[in-house]
């Protein structure tokens, strides 16, 4: 051990610590100062930078025995707090810089050091410094985390000056419309915001710390597992295998099978794979102790991707289920052979997308204990509770209202959290020792044992008459889901939906083909099955154009969906904005394209690349959301099952609420309190998945609100005030609900459904559209790529905040860039 004597946010302190512990364990664990976050842990990220001696540093990877003896260290809580916020903390508040909020702090210390030095940098000077210092954020895009400091360096040179969030509301008072900012948002900035690994310390004494043990190889018979070296170690209070859950073991798939376990206990099916939970008095001794456990293994063939799972000599990874589980066609209009052979230009490519991981800041996190009702609680990140709680009951042996599931303040998923990772690990835990447990994966952890995109491998053919328009399209295409089927159906569905969604195709055959491997499971992931789907529409009609002798906006523009179009699964669009998207980006686009052939050069070539796509806001079929509502002294609390990874689940409850009451009640956004994503406490509601969020759970906080203000109106026109309704006796707490619907063909309400067997339907109530058109430069000699410029039009319907919406479009943009 060793003693320091360092200065943390101007207080003098000693600590006495082990010269090889961490600085940010140091701050989070000893000095409780859980502002500085740990993602990566290795040096990668930035979400734990600090400022030392006026240095940004990451405090993960500095040791103790590196940091100076007198240091003086600036934390986020150093800086500003949620009622008195420094200027930086202000402008990455108002300017929706903040998205999940977990990487928030490490780019605030970071950029407070650049503006220490340097009030006036330049835009580039903000980017090149966050590059240097290692400063990764995945949800923003980065655009609004510069225009934060462009706008803190403007203040801290005394030109503007930090105004009220009240200046954000719209004329009216509104809420709805404006970029006024996510509730989050001030804590997020000032470190007080929690987050799974926050919850550490503030657990009772007595809590155990879960470590997992993990498959180290990709497909295995599973014979026996030997705990007893584990147990003797230091610290362990109980080692736990699938001999000890009460249940099933296994995980109810949604739509499919029951094949996945929680604990493996025949075979391992991926890398990851859990086969012990080891629980003990620290994370240390927990981590020691899984190492110990022997895990006696048949090894069996690993087929690492769909065509070597379908290859003749393959195993039947689940026995009794072939590796190609499912097979779902679609077919609409007329046969498509003779068209394809009588077609003017066809054209047919085959095309590959690979597996791509989430890549959260915050790696994967949870804790469990049992309730003051008996029920088993777990806080994780999922963005589907009520579904989870439902799905993990049967394999522990439970009914799904024993078990209560809390969303925690989450840094980032990006839709890796509609599937049950820790959640049903940390109960098994729960119920074997009867202690509170705490699990947190590190960031390798997190990569090995979350989901993926699913790779699809994909033939397409189009058809096309002598004007270029589509007359037919043929797909058959393979979906690479892992060992899992969970969703499966739902994703190769989307293919069969998407491949060609934005075109007026009248005439299509084609299947989908879902097969199961050993490499890692798959998933949702923004924007579910699209990217797939769009790589081989666009890159197709782009050689059709090449075919053809046309430019491809041209051709986009005598395809894309007009009145009298229906998507691929026969729905009518419920907008038709494309033909004047392609009007609108045409100016931009023939300029890029001059500017690119002036700019090209013999080993740097520069172009223009153009792609529309479609995507469902809301899942097939119907969609249903309940939410509540009760009547306070001071306002109204809004219960509301809106899972927020990120993309803003507070301020969209906040906003349409306050929208739906204002013009009754007229209440300031702070009048109106918000109880979210835990099941024991918010009416069932959906995933926060799909795009759904705003049409199915913003609908029914609608119904919620109109049904208090039905209750609350006087037969003169006003309104009864909370004492009113005491007195009069009139119930003040009401439920919401919302099922997504759509006009048929008569103009008449009727239900989503889902697609029938030929993939036809109504499945989802409205659409987004966009137009994207990207400026790249490519290295002829080395094949490198860089976009020097993205154009993004889209129509997502009626927007509720402005900077939130602005966030998901830089931040999925970059994503798909990278
Ligand atoms: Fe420290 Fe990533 S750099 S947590
Ligand atoms: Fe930066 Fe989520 S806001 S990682």
């Amino acid at each position: 051990m060793i003693k320091k004597d360092v200065t943390v946010n101007g207080i003098g302190r000693t600590i006495i610590v082990d010269p090889d512990v961490f600085l940010a364990d140091v701050l989070r664990q000893q000095m409780l100062l859980t502002g500085t976050k740990v993602g990566c842990g290795q040096g990668q990220c930035g979400a734990c930078s600090v400022i030392m001696n006026g240095k940004v540093i990451r405090s993960c990877i500095t040791k103790m025995k590196r940091v100076p003896d007198d240091a003086v260290i600036t934390t986020i809580e150093g800086i500003g707090t949620p009622e008195n916020l420094h200027p930086i903390q202000w402008a990455f508040v108002v300017t929706g810089a903040i998205q999940c909020g977990f990487c928030t702090p490490g780019f605030i210390m970071s950029a407070k050091v650049l503006l220490d030095q340097n009030q006036n940098p330049a835009r580039e000077d903000v980017r090149d410094w966050f590059q240097k210092n290692r400063n990764a954020c995945r949800c923003t895009g980065y655009k609004q985390i510069v225009d934060a400091v462009m706008e803190a360096a403007a203040v801290l040179r005394g030109e503007k000056q930090m105004q009220g969030f009240s200046n954000l509301l719209g004329k009216n008072g509104n809420v709805w419309g404006t970029a006024y900012p996510r509730p989050s948002a001030i804590y997020k900035a000032t470190g007080t915001w929690d987050f799974g690994d926050d919850y550490r310390a503030k657990l009772p004494s007595g809590t155990l710390f879960a470590a997992i043990v993990h498959a180290e190889v990709s497909h295995a018979n599973l014979k026996d597992v030997d705990t007893s070296e584990a147990e003797k170690m230091r610290g362990v209070y109980r080692v736990i295998t699938a001999k000890d859950i009460k249940g099933t073991n296994r995980l109810i798939a949604q739509l499919e099978g029951y094949e996945r376990p929680i604990l493996c206990d025949k075979k391992i099916y991926q890398y990851g794979d859990s086969i012990a939970i080891v629980c003990a008095d620290t994370e240390e001794n927990a981590r020691a102790a899984a190492e110990k456990v022997k895990a006696d293994l048949e090894e069996l063939p690993a087929y690492m991707g769909a065509m070597e799972a379908l290859s003749e000599d393959a195993v039947e990874i689940h026995p009794g289920m072939p590796n190609l589980c499912q097979t779902l066609k679609i077919k609409k209009g007329e046969n498509t052979a003779p068209l394809m052979e009588n077609a003017a230009f066809m054209v047919e490519d085959d095309f590959y997308l690979q597996r791509q991981p989430h890549m959260p800041i915050e790696p994967d996190v949870g804790f469990g204990y049992v309730d003051e009702q008996g029920r088993l609680t777990i806080h994780s990140k999922s963005i589907w509770i009520f579904f989870h709680a439902s799905q993990i009951a049967p394999g522990l042996g439970l009914e799904a209202d024993q078990i209560r599931i809390v969303e925690n303040g989450v840094g980032g998923t990006f839709g890796y959290k509609l599937s049950i990772t820790c959640e049903a690990l940390i109960g098994a835990a729960v119920l074997a020792t009867g202690r509170p447990v705490f699990l947190r994966y590190d960031m390798r952890e997190t990569f090995i044992y979350t989901t993926k995109r699913s790779p699809f491998h994909m033939h397409l053919k189009y058809g096309a008459d002598k004007n270029g328009k589509i007359m037919a399209m043929e797909s058959n295409f393979f979906v690479d889901h892992g060992p899992y089927t969970e969703f499966s159906s739902r994703l190769t569905e989307r293919g069969t939906q998407f491949m060609g969604a934005p075109y007026g195709i009248p005439n299509i055959r084609g299947q989908g083909q879902t097969v199961i491997s050993n490499h890692s499971w798959g998933g949702a992931f923004r924007a579910y099955g699209s990217p797939q789907s769009y790589l081989a529409t666009e890159v197709l009609i782009d050689e059709l154009a090449g075919k053809m002798g046309m430019d491809p906006l041209d051709l986009r523009e005598i395809n894309v969906l007009r009145p009298g179009d229906t998507f691929p699964f026969g729905q009518t669009p419920d907008v038709f904005p494309f033909p004047s998207m392609i009007k609108k980006i045409r100016p931009g686009y023939e300029e890029a394209k001059r500017r690119a052939k002036s700019q090209s050069k013999d080993t740097v070539k520069k172009g223009v690349g153009i792609a529309v796509s479609v995507f469902s806001a809301g899942h097939d079929g119907p969609d249903v959301a309940e939410t509540g509502i009760e009547l306070t002294p001071d306002g109204v609390t809004i219960y509301s099952c809106w899972e927020d990874h990120g993309q803003g689940g507070d301020i969209g409850t906040l906003s349409t609420a306050h929208e739906a009451l204002r013009e009754a009640l007229n209440l300031k956004p702070e009048q109106i309190r918000l109880v979210m994503n835990d099941t024991a406490l918010v009416p069932k509601g959906i995933a926060a998945s799909g795009s759904s969020s705003q049409v199915v759970t913003g609908n029914a906080i609608v119904d919620s609100c109109n049904k208090l203000l039905d209750a609350m109106r006087k037969p003169d026109g006003g309104y009864r005030t909370y004492e009113e309704m005491m007195t009069e006796n009139i119930p003040i707490r009401y439920t919401g609900r919302y099922e997504s619907h759509i006009r048929d063909e008569n103009g008449k309400l009727v239900k989503c459904t889902q697609c029938d067997e030929n993939r036809q339907g109504r499945p989802f109530e409205t659409m987004m559209y966009a137009l994207f058109m990207a400026e790249v430069a490519v290295d002829v000699t080395t094949g490198k790529v860089r976009v020097e410029k993205f154009t993004l039009i889209s129509d997502v319907g009626k927007i509720n905040n402005y900077a939130v919406v602005e966030g998901q479009f830089f931040g999925g943009i970059v994503q798909g860039i990278g």
